[in-house]
């Protein structure tokens, strides 16, 4: 314990950022930016999305460490604490339903990680030579109701191991160690994929951007991507942040987060694109593009199956250290809230979670004619209704509650001391207050307007 109270603490201010980096860093960057960028246009999408990353994610990033760490609560109690009693507190509530609905197809694909290491192992995956095979291999997997299934439930089952453990011995350590192997395994497929013939047509359609592309739909999902890859919205990081020392400076940490984060995403991109090309593939692979692309471009590598091997396994690693993040917000609040012991908090939230997912992970095979959710199967209306729309509106009410309801300057000093002509907390705090807010409600009324003219010309067209 650092400080006074009993709350536990990070150990150090190394492990804080990398366990919220760790949070942020995930399937999001790796399985998720790739294919959603390829599905919206590319070069354009990724443009935008930076654009949100800077003056959406960045400040929200900052305001949630600040309620963390303020409130030293999960995100009801936070909430309980900056909205006085009053209805506010539902965006509390909203974060920690976002967590159980993220985690509940999350782990769905932290199973499919699960499964490619064992086909990378087995030997299964070395033999895949071409992207056709690569995608029946894919294809015959994800149908296998047991085989999901239980690959759902082995991925559900090391989250709620580790969170059992506590923050410290648990999501600190694991987080510390292997973020620089990701990264080194990233390079070697950037490499490969470059090399290949016909990769440059990959380079320009991540890279050069076609503004034609853009509609309503891939600018909120450029919104969307942004809030999930950085775990923002649903009180992850007032989660992390609550078990923040005060000597942390927040602005830095923030800094340092959302960088990495987008460093990732973008080497995931440089990683992925060439060689969809190269392969003739088209980018609209869908949620099992890395899951084609990778095990084709190491098969038919010198040693490949031992880099698809470590490239499963790290993504395997990376998307625990951010499941874990989704658990805890569930935990605490169920700790913090109804005064469980974490042990009984992390069996009864990791079941109901386990079961959400069941028609998540059957959403492949089984299931996959059921599109009854507004045309989506239910793992794609799970994951939008949750990246596009729960989280951007939970960001929303967080900015407006600190900056309006609460007041920035009841928090303002839990930032950096800095002594710039414009400061930096100044910064942050005209962002929060005039523009992050409202940024989001304008791209939402956009969008509104432009689903209500398209339900109108389908219904009367
Ligand atoms: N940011 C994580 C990823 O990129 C997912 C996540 C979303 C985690 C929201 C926590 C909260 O994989």
């Amino acid at each position: 314990m650092e400080s006074g109270g009993s709350r536990e603490r990070w150990g150090t201010k190394v492990g804080f950022i990398l366990a919220a980096a760790g949070s942020a860093i995930g399937l999001g960057n790796i399985w998720k930016f790739p294919y959603v960028a390829g599905e919206n246009g590319g070069a354009a999408f990724v443009l935008i999305y930076i654009v949100f990353v800077i003056i959406l994610g960045l400040p929200i990033m900052i305001a949630e460490l600040v309620i963390g760490r303020h409130t030293e609560k999960d995100p009801v109690g936070a909430f309980k604490v900056i909205a006085g009693g009053t209805k506010w507190v539902f965006v509390g509530y909203l974060g920690v339903l976002s967590g159980f609905f993220i985690l509940s197809f999350y782990s769905v694909v932290g199973g499919w990680t699960l499964g490619y290491i064992v086909k990378s192992i087995s030997g299964t995956a070395a033999g895949i030579d071409s992207i056709e095979t690569a995608k029946g291999v894919f294809q015959e997997f994800s149908m296998d109701p047991l085989l999901m299934i239980l690959y759902h439930f082995l991925f559900m089952g090391s989250c709620m191991v580790i969170v059992i453990r506590g923050i410290k011995k648990g999501i600190e350590r694991w987080s510390k160690v292997l973020m620089p192997l990701l990264f080194f395994i990233l390079i070697v497929l950037i490499i490969k994929g470059l090399s290949m013939e016909g990769s440059f047509r990959g380079l320009s359609f991540f890279l050069k951007p076609d503004f034609s592309k853009i509609t309503a739909d891939s600018i909120i999902a450029a919104l969307g991507q942004s809030f999930f890859s950085l775990s923002l919205g649903m009180g992850a990081m007032i989660t992390y942040g609550s078990y923040l020392s005060k000597k942390e400076k927040i602005l830095h940490s923030a800094m340092y987060i959302v960088l990495l984060d987008t460093l990732i995403a973008i080497l995931a991109g440089f990683a992925i694109f060439p060689a969809v090309f190269a392969m003739n593939m088209s980018p609209k692979g869908g949620p099992g593009l890395i899951f084609h692309i990778i095990p084709a471009v190491f098969g038919k590598m010198e040693f490949g199956y031992i880099f698809s091997t470590l490239f499963f396994v790290l993504l395997f690693i990376a998307a625990l250290t951010s499941g874990m993040s989704l658990l805890e917000v569930v935990t605490a609040y169920i700790i913090d809230e109804r005064g469980w012991s974490r042990r009984k908090g992390v069996y009864v939230t990791g079941t109901i979670i386990f079961l959400l997912g069941v028609p998540s992970a059957l959403s492949f095979g089984v299931i996959r004619d059921a599109t009854y959710f507004l045309g989506n199967t239910f793992f794609d209306f799970m994951d939008k209704l949750t990246s596009n729309y729960m989280l951007p509106i939970g960001g929303f009410f967080i900015a407006i509650c600190l900056g309006y309801k609460y007041g920035l300057e009841n928090t303002i000093h839990e930032l950096d001391p800095d002594t710039r002509v414009i400061s930096l907390k100044e910064l942050w705090a005209f962002f929060i207050k005039f523009i992050s807010p409202f940024l989001i409600l304008f791209l939402f009324i956009m969008l509104i307007r432009d689903d209500i003219v398209s339900l109108f010309s389908r219904l009367f067209g």
